[in-house]
């Protein structure tokens, strides 16, 4: 699986246009972010603004670099992290650390909030085996989460069923985001390890919601209404409080 996921990440992010201008996939989101944050639009055209500065360095940073199956619509996740300001969110999947970035941004602006990112080591994997593209040698996974945001920031290497269980049970879980194996058992298995942690509610996003059926078994097992399709294939909803 890995060395799949390797081969696809001799695409550079530069060569993507969702990742040189964010304006059109933003513009195509914003009535369902507005849905699904309670936002009026205005409100989140004030947030997409702060992200101006953060595309400007991530295109610096990042640009010429294969992308390594960054989460192209993260620059939407730092909309929501910014409106819903999550106590803790938790994502599993990480490559470059592009998802991270932006809700680590999102959470810094906050002054507030933690992200536990989970991933397995795939750099270690693929340079054991020479699979690394030369641009990416040396760097590990979440490289492009500066120091200054690692005060917010937890990342465990590991495979998400090996790893949620370990931080099951303590704080409420506020925001969710998978985006790790688009797999039935592994997407049904995430989606319902966060319903059982949100005890008072909390936000699910998934990325990749064609991939199978797995989103809309899950919607329909918990009778969970209102979600939204943003940007072709990033789902979210709002799971309500339940015992
Ligand atoms: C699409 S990438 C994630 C990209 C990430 N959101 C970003 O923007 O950097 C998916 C990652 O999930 C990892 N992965 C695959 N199976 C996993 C599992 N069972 N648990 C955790 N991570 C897994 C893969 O190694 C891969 O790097």
């Amino acid at each position: 699986m890995w060395v799949r996921e390797f081969r696809q990440q001799e695409i550079r992010f530069d060569v993507n246009p969702r990742f040189r201008d964010w304006e059109p996939m933003y513009r195509v989101s914003r009535a369902a972010l507005a849905r699904l944050l309670a936002a009026s639009e205005p409100e989140l055209d004030a947030l997409f603004e702060e992200t101006r500065p953060i595309q400007a360095a991530l295109r610096a940073e990042a640009g010429p670099l294969p992308s390594a199956g960054a989460l192209i619509q993260a620059p939407l996740l730092y909309i929501a992290v910014r409106r819903l300001r999550p106590q803790w969110v938790i994502e599993t999947g990480i490559s470059s650390g592009y998802s991270a970035r932006l809700i680590l941004e999102a959470l810094a602006r906050n002054g507030s909030g933690r992200l536990d990112s989970i991933g397995i080591d795939v750099f270690a994997l693929a340079a054991s085996t020479g699979g690394v593209a030369p641009e990416l040698a040396g760097r590990r996974v979440g490289w492009l989460v500066p120091e200054r945001l690692h005060a917010f920031w937890t990342l465990h290497l590991g495979r998400s069923e090996e790893v949620l269980p370990k931080l099951a049970g303590g704080d409420p879980v506020d925001v969710f985001l998978h985006d790790s194996l688009h797999q039935y058992p592994t997407m049904l298995a995430e989606y319902e390890w966060a319903f059982s942690q949100f005890a008072t509610g909390g936000w699910l996003f998934s990325h990749d919601v064609h991939a199978n059926r797995a989103w809309p078994d899950f919607l329909s097992r918990h009778s969970v209404a209102g979600d939204e399709e943003m940007d072709h294939d990033l789902g979210a909803v709002r799971v309500p409080a339940h015992p």
